[in-house]
This record gives structure tokens, sequence and C-alpha cells, in this order.
């Protein structure tokens, strides 16, 4: 029976545009999720963020659920275009406002606020301008940065600039099923170049403003061969560059990974070697969002990799169609930790969607997939702590169900429920079950393990 270690951060997570509502309110300019909302069909029974779970309003009565939780960490994102109307130039103290009053609630809890300044709502006021596709956004990331930390960073312990630059890419640029909706494979690994050269002027912004410690975001999913045909071994190797290694070697190492050029062909513009050097701005964290592994085979009809991910049979499978695969996550702790040394890891996204009810039955809400979900991939990041790999802390995805991006709000990740018809809150039993991994530091993962077998 091994504790994890004191001073780990135990927390769950969140995003602005997902779980806040009002998004105009208070002098607050329109983001590109805004916009993607009101394209018909873009989004499952054209759900919206207008209301979400009106966080906006209701943020005191959440930072009183998480302290009921036992957590004392929360990741949370800023939305830009509160902040900056326009994304650049003018600061509308009104929405700053909003996150001094959340910070002042959580350091009231005795909560620590871990902060993402990008979680995907650009404003769309710089998406006219070409967004992560005109090269200025370097600099206006860098300048809003520099705002949030000097109005904020002071009571701040650990900033993280861009929430998963691959989604952004991938959703956004590649196969447009994400804001801003575009669907052009010259313009993804622009995007992707620009995300990176802006997380790290980011990251140099937060410095020259506040004491915070400073990291990014990625999500990492292992990639397994479907066989051991040289073809399928290839399909992995560039399954695993195009979504995992492109982000983290260019901020570890300074370069990109051979095989990009292979995967974008001529759409892979050459970039120099003075931007390589800037991206590989240090480090203080870096924060890993795991949810699945994917099995991958050789694919020639899956645009642009040339690989295609192959269902498990036999395994759990979550409501987003991914394997419930805990190893991969012992197995992508140890990797990264042989990668970046002693640098601090977080886990700052974990979880799944499992059918829940709109409503609360009488009796709550029983969720067992979710609460196995959480107990095997707990034991996953004890197993590695155990092993030496520094992961100082866990954010189980999500506090609240939420607006799950283009599935509107028919997935629900919660470990509290949210009747989005009366916004009446409920924790799950999955709730229950972290906050009973918390208060005994782990020792119950133990205690349910053998209860279930
Ligand atoms: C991650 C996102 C988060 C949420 C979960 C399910 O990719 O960061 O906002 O959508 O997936």
């Amino acid at each position: 029976m091994t504790r994890f270690p004191d001073g780990f951060l135990w927390g769950a997570a969140t995003s602005a545009y997902q779980i806040e509502g009002s998004p105009l309110a208070d002098g607050a300019g329109p983001s590109i999720w805004h916009r993607f909302t009101r394209m018909p069909g873009r989004v499952t029974n054209g759900d919206t963020g207008d209301v979400a779970c009106d966080h906006y309003n209701r943020f005191r009565e959440d930072v009183a659920l998480l302290a009921d939780l036992g957590m004392n960490a929360y990741r949370f994102s800023v939305s830009w275009s509160r902040v900056m109307p326009e994304g650049r130039g003018r600061v509308n103290e009104p929405g700053l406002d909003f996150y001094r009053r959340l910070v002042d609630a959580l350091l009231a809890r005795g909560i620590e606020p871990c902060m993402t300044l990008y979680h995907w709502d650009l404003p769309a006021a710089l998406d006219e301008r070409g967004g992560w596709l005109n090269r200025d956004i370097v600099g206006w990331f860098s300048d809003y940065a520099a705002v949030v930390s000097k109005a904020i960073g002071d009571r701040i312990p650990k900033i993280a600039t861009l929430n998963e630059p691959w989604v952004v890419v991938d959703g956004g640029y590649l196969h447009g099923v994400h804001a801003p909706g575009h669907a052009n494979v010259f313009e993804a690994p622009l995007a992707a170049h620009h995300l990176l050269l802006a997380h790290a002027a980011g990251l140099r912004a937060i410095r020259a403003s506040c004491n915070a410690a400073v990291g990014l975001v990625v999500n990492l999913e292992p990639k397994d061969p479907a066989s051991k045909s040289p073809e399928d071994l290839a399909a992995t190797r560039r399954a695993d560059v195009a979504m995992n290694l492109h982000y983290l070697d260019a901020v570890l190492f300074g370069k990109y990974p051979e095989g990009l050029r292979e995967i974008y062909g001529e759409a892979w513009p050459d970039f120099s070697r003075e931007d390589l050097a800037a991206i590989r701005e240090p480090l203080d964290f870096l924060g890993l969002n795991y949810y699945t592994r994917s099995v991958v085979r050789d694919d020639a009809a899956a645009f642009p990799t040339r690989a295609s991910a192959v269902p498990q049979s036999g395994a759990t499978i979550t409501e987003t169609g991914w394997e419930v695969h805990p190893a991969s996550l012992l197995r992508l702790l140890r990797e990264v930790h042989a990668k970046t040394g002693n640098l601090p890891l977080y886990i700052t996204e974990n979880g799944a969607a499992f059918p829940d009810p709109p409503h609360v039955p009488a009796g709550g809400i029983e969720d067992p997939l979710r609460i196995d979900y959480f107990r095997t991939h707990l034991s996953a990041v004890r197993e590695a702590i155990a092993r030496g790999v520094p992961v100082r802390g866990y954010f189980a995805w999500s506090l609240l169900d939420n607006f799950e991006w283009a599935c509107g709000y028919t997935k629900r990740f919660g470990i509290v429920h949210v009747d989005f018809s009366t916004q009446k809150r409920t924790p799950k039993a999955s709730a229950r079950f972290y906050s009973e991994v918390i208060r005994s530091r782990g020792e119950s993962l133990d205690a349910a393990r053998s209860v279930q077998r």
C-alpha cells in the first residue's frame, strides 16, 4: 500500500468556453467557438456555450464543490476575448475581474489555482486576421499572456500557455471539426508552428511579468502497431510523429521529428533554425492530458498520416469511442520521463464519458465505469511515481458535465452531474470515490480493488 507523496496536487480541470456561459457578458468579445456554434450542422443538436454550466454566475458554488470534495488544486482556463475583446490592444477590466474573483474564491478555500491561457477559444477578431495562420499571433498571444500575468499571475503558482496544440491544429485546421472549421493540409504545419512560437513567447512574457512556474499542456496518445508488418510499424511511427512528437520534440529539443515532411509532403514548409531554437524555451513543468492509446494500421485512405486506428474488441470503450487502457498511461509517463528527466509532470486531464441520465434519479448517479476508469488510472499514476517518475499532481477531467465541443452536451465527463434544465449540481458516485482517494492519499485505491475482486 503506497501513499501518494506529500504536496501532491489533487484537482479537477475545466475550460472557459465549456463551462462559463455568458460569453458576451460585461464587455467580452465573441470567440471562434461562439461563432462556430452558430454555424448550422457544426455542433450536435445545435448546442452552444451560451449558458453551459453558468459557471460565470455560479463559480462560488463550484469552488465550494471542489473544497467539499477535498481537492487542493483547480485547473481552469481564461477566455482571451473576455480579457481582450478584440484579442489585442484594449483590455476589458470587467473580464479580468471575473478571474480575479475566481482566484480569490479558490485561495480563500486553500485551493491552488492552476491557470491555462488558451483552451481553444480564440477571439473571433483575431481569426478575422488569420488567427493561428498569421505569424503576428505570436505577438498577440504574448501581449495577452503579459496582461493576464500582470493582473493575477502573482497569486497563481502555475500557468500553462496552451492546451493541446495538436487538437487545435487537427480539429481546427486539418479536419475542420472544431473552430475555426478549416480543412486544409497546407494550413496545419503553419498553425502548429505559430502555436509553438506563441507558446514560447508566452512563456517569456509570463516570466517577465510574475513568478509563476510556466509550462505547456499536451495531449499524448501512445501508439501500438496492429501487427508486426513493416507497413503497420511505419504507420504507427507516423501516427506518433503527427500527434505526439511534432509538439513534444519541438518544445523539448528544438527540432521537428523526422517524418513530418513525409506525412505532409509539399504542405510542409522549411522552418528556420532560429524559430526552432526559440520554441525550445525551457519549461518549469509539463502537463499531460491522457485519455487513451490507439492501435494503428497502415491505411492509404487516412489523410495525411496514412495511419488509422483499429478498434479493439474485448476492451471497455468510453462513450467517445476511446479504449480504456490504463497501462498506456504508465508507459507514457515512463517514456516522457525518459525525455524530460527531472522536469515536474502533471496529469492535467484524465477522465471518461459514460452515459448518465439528464436528470438525477432518486438514489443519485451511480457511475461504476467512471469509477473504474479513475481507479485504474490513478493506480497507474501511483505506480509511475513509485518507479521514480516526478508526477506532482493529477486533475480529473472534468469537475462538471459540460459543453463537449462538437458533441455539444451529449457527452458527460463530469464527476459532478449537471442538470442542464435547472443547473443543479450533484456529485456522482465517482466524485465520492475520488474524494476518498484524496482523503486517504491513495490508500483507498487498494481497498476498492480488493472489494471488486
Ligand atoms: C480534451 C480537451 C477537453 C475535453 C476533453 C474530453 O482533449 O482538452 O477540453 O474536451 O478532451
